[in-house]
Order: C-alpha cells, then structure tokens, then sequence
C-alpha cells in the first residue's frame, strides 16, 4: 500500500506522534506557502493539515488531485473555501471544543486588561515612567456583559464572568432561552444585545452573514462608552468603523485577538492608546494545542486506516459504533441505488426516498449520499463520495426527496425508493433479513424476492406460459448457470417481471435473443 501523504502548513509537531510514527504515513512540513506555491504543492496529497496560516481557496483545491481530507487543527473554518472542496469530493474536518478553555480565558484575560488598562500600564512602567493618574480604570462588577454566539466558548465566558458579579445577556438565533437561563443567561434580540450592553463580546463564526456584523450602523445603536472585544475572528467587526468610533469616543475601548487580515503588523488601530491587541493567541496554549494535535492524529489516523469520518464539517459524521452499525444499511443502500441506477429509463428528474420502521433512526445523510453515490456512478463519469454526491445530483437537475415514517409495514425495517424520470415511475422497497441478506420485496409495488448481488438478469413479459422457459434454455445453452430466480406479476395474466441471479455476465448476443422474444420487453443485465 502506497503511504498516506499528508501536506501540513505549520511547524508545532507536538501531539501529532501516532501520525509522524505511523508507518503507513508521511508527513512533510511546508510551513505557510504562498498561494502560488501553495497551488504547485498541493498535488500528490491525500491530506491537507492546516491551522490559520493559509488561505485553501478555489484555485488550491481545483489544483489538488489526491486530495480526500481537509483537517483544520482548530474551530474557525471559514479560511477553507469548503463548497468547492464539497463539490469536488473532499472532506473538510475540524477539532471544535479543544480550545475552547484557553479561548474563553484568553477573553477574559482581554477583557481585564481592557478594563484596567493593564498592557498600556506595564508598557510605560518598563519605560521608566510611574503614573497612577493615567491608567484610572472600570469595575466589571454590576455592569452588563452583551455576548454574540452562545456556543462553547462563549457559554464559558458567560459562566466565569457570572463570579464577577456581572449581568450577562446573549444574542443567539440558535440558542433556546431555557439553555440561557441554565447558565445564567438571558437570551435577548441582537439589538437589545446591543443598546444594554457595556462590554460587548463576540463568539460566533466569521460567515457571510455574521462578515462586518459592527459597523457604522450597528456601533449606533450601542450605549456611548461601550467597549468591544473580539477573540472570535476579524472581519466580524469593520475595523475602519471601529477606529472612527475609538477616536470619537463613542467606544471606550476595544480588546482585538483576530484582525480581518492576519498576520498584521500595522493598523490605525494599533495605534490607539484605548486599544489592546494580541496576534491571535486564543487557542496558544500547550493543553488546547497538545489535545488538538492528538485529536488531528486519531482522525486522519481512523480516516485513512478505519474509514471512519469524524468532526467534518461538510457531512454529518458519526462516532465508531454508530458507524459500524450502519453498515448493513449502507451496504443495502448501496445495492439498491446500483440497482436502481442501472434498472430505470429516460432522464432522471427526482428520487424518492422513504426510510419507515427502525431504519428511521439512522443518519439518514450517510444513507442517502450512499444511494445517489452508486445510482449516479452507473452515468456519471465523475469520481463520487458521500460528499459530493448529493451537490452532483443537485447540479443535474434531480430532486432528492427523504422522508421518514416510525411505523413499519411487514418488515422491521425498510426503505423504499421511487425514481421518477421522464419516461417513467418506478419503485422498490428494499430491507435486510441479516448483515449479508439483503432483499428486494417489492418492485412497482409488487411483492418480489430479489437478492441484490452479483448479476442479474432482468425482463419485463407479459404473463403466459413459455417465456421464462425458453429465457432458461437460452441460458443455459450458452453455458450461463442460474443461482436464483423470482417472477413477479401485478395479476394473473397481466404483467410480469422475471429477475434471474446468475453466475457470470451475459454477452449482448444473448440479451439481444431475449429482447427478440415474443412478449419480452424492458431486458436489463445488472451488475452489482
Ligand atoms: P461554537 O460553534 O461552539 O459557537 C458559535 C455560536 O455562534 C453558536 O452557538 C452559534 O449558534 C452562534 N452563531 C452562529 N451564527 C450566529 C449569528 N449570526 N449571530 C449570533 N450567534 C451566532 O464555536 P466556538 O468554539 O464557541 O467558537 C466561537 C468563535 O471563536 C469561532 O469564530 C471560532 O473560530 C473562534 N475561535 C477563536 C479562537 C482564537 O484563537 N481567537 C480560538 C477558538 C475559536
Ligand atoms: C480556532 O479557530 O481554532 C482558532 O482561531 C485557533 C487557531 O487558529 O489557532
């Protein structure tokens, strides 16, 4: 087996021992490629290991042709361009929750040193000059504390900021006011955050909607005196309306950990004596890097070796018992989009899948992505995943519709699935009798017993006697041995259709004989 090549584009190895010591993996250390390099370098690799430093944009992704993993060793996303690494297949993952103490601490280390003007101090007393006069600062006791982004780290600055006598209010669309208040929280609207807050502190995602959140507008609605503090990511906050606000007064203060370029080592803002900054040190700290690194190596490490997808950001992933458990099911999925794929005629405008009884409490993405991958791989001559499949289904104009219904029919657990193309309806209900017995039971809503492997030979006839007789002789005449073979009917008389398992493939001569047949019609030779 060929090694796992994995690009990593920042120095600190510490933590990430299982990987650098496997013996199936490689690592090599480009740290902070310039996007022109970044392009040329990108080839070869099965994984991208990246914290901050890069950019992985479109172009960095188009370029790369090995390329399955993105693995951010860190929370923030939003340097990947993940719907191009979506499109093209690759998995984006991340390590959410491993900083999460040393942000919130680092918040809190800024917000003290805000209120007391503790780095201005320090800096003039190692100049030599002692001034007490200058350097007057704030309680944080009884003042408000105004929380955007009520998700880990922000719930644990609510939590420590609560001992300092603090009210703390939140503004967080996805976030229940019950949640709020087990933590002492009050959910509020994001202008009411606004206008009663005295300090102002930010902890959701940098998005295309969160992308200048405080600007000239939002700063207007703020009480005068307010101060800001951002260790979540620049950019939230336009930092030219912020500078105005700083030197008009308006904002007291400001405490900066991410900037909307980084690194930056000069901005208007530095040089403001009410501003605090440090180069985004939120998550430096030996414990949030040591339990990053450790994690990064376990995912790529169960990725690559056990194929198991945990923390992507672009599929719902899932823990190792869950993955093992679904298996069957995926594996039932899988047989049933190849042959569904290969069994349908005419353009395919919308699938329709149902999943009833037990197989509703399953990650229903992982076995839908599982469907579409091999129905779309019996057309399509682009290289499928679970993650691009369903953009390369949308992209083709077919609507996939999932629905899930508690109560079972006669089996425990099925699914069933109707594509609809523009020729035609068709429909099966697949289940599993055990982890290797896989069964069709019904096909355009007649009961079947069709096992979903190997070779199949399938036709449509109208239902006399003779035809299925002379099918058989034809086979076996040109030496094809038959495993197993059902004939379903609406009614006696009316339609039938015959599905053989056979043991080896049939050549088109012979599928040609039976589509010549009288009363055969819809012959399809499916290879699962
Ligand atoms: P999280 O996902 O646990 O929490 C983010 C919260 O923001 C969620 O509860 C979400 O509902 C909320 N949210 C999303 N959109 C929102 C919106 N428009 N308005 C209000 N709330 C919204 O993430 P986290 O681990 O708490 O991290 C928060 C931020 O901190 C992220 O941007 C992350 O990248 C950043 N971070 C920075 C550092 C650092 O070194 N400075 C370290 C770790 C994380
Ligand atoms: C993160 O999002 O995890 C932090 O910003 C930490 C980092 O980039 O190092």
């Amino acid at each position: 087996m060929n090694k796992i090549k994995i690009l990593m584009t920042y120095k600190n190895t510490e933590g990430l021992e299982k990987l650098l010591n496997h013996p199936q993996v490689q690592i090599d250390i480009k740290p902070k490629p310039d996007s022109e390099d970044f392009m040329n370098l990108i080839k070869g690799y099965d994984a991208l290991l990246i914290r901050s430093e890069v950019r992985v944009i479109e172009q960095v992704i188009n370029n790369a042709d090995k390329l399955k993993v993105i693995c951010r060793a860190g929370t923030g996303v939003d340097n990947v361009d993940i719907k191009s690494a979506t499109k093209k297949g690759i998995i984006v993952m991340n390590v959410p929750g491993g900083n999460t103490i040393s942000a919130c601490e680092h918040t809190i280390g800024l917000i003290l040193s805000m209120m007391r003007n503790i780095p201005q101090a320090h800096a003039l007393l190692k100049s030599g000059i002692w001034d007490r006069e200058k350097f007057i600062g704030s309680e944080l006791q009884g003042k408000i504390l105004g929380l955007l982004g009520l998700g880990r780290i922000g719930s644990e600055v609510a939590r420590r900021m609560l001992s300092f006598g603090m009210r703390i209010i939140a503004y967080d669309p996805y976030v229940s006011e019950e949640y709020g208040r087990q933590i002492g929280v009050e959910i509020k609207s994001l202008d009411e955050v606004l206008c009663e807050a005295d300090i102002l502190s930010l902890h959701l995602p940098k998005t295309e909607s969160t992308k200048n959140l405080l600007n000239k507008e939002t700063f207007s609605k703020m009480k005068y005196g307010v101060r800001i503090v951002n260790c979540a990511r620049g950019g939230i906050v336009n930092e030219q309306d912020l500078y105005e606000e700083l030197k008009s007064g308006k904002i007291a203060s400001a405490a900066l950990d991410v900037f909307d370029k980084e690194p930056t080592t000069s901005s208007q803002l530095f040089e403001l004596p009410n501003v605090v900054v440090t180069p985004h040190l939120g998550a430096a700290t030996e414990e949030a890097q040591t339990k990053i690194a450790n994690e990064v190596a376990d995912m790529l490490i169960d990725y690559f070796f056990s194929g198991i997808t945990r923390n992507a950001v672009n599929i719902p992933s899932c823990d190792l018992d869950t993955y093992k458990k679904m298996q069957p099911y995926v594996g039932l999925m899988e047989k049933l989009g190849s042959f569904q794929g290969q069994f349908v005629e005419g353009g395919v405008k919308e699938i329709d899948i149902e999943y009833i009884g037990d197989f509703h409490k399953l990650n229903s993405y992982i076995l839908t992505a599982s469907y579409i991958k091999k129905f779309l791989d019996c057309f399509v001559d682009i290289d499928l995943n679970l993650v691009n499949a369903p953009v390369i289904a949308k992209e083709r104009g077919i609507k996939v519709v999932e629905t899930k219904v508690s109560e079972n029919k006669e089996f425990k657990e099925t699914v069933s699935i109707k594509v609809i193309t523009d020729k035609e309806t068709t429909s099966i209900l697949g289940t599993i009798f055990s982890e290797k017995n896989l069964r069709i039971v019904e096909i355009d809503n007649i009961y079947s017993d069709i096992e979903p492997v190997g070779y199949i030979l399938s036709f449509s006839n109208t239902d006399k006697p003779g035809i299925v007789g002379k099918v058989g002789t034809l086979l076996g005449e040109n030496g094809i041995n038959i495993a197993k073979m059902f004939v379903a009917r609406d009614k006696k008389g009316g339609r039938a259709m015959t599905f053989i398992n056979v043991d080896s493939e049939i050549k088109k001569d012979v599928l040609d004989k039976i589509s010549n047949m009288d009363g055969v019609t819809r012959v399809k030779f499916i290879k699962l």
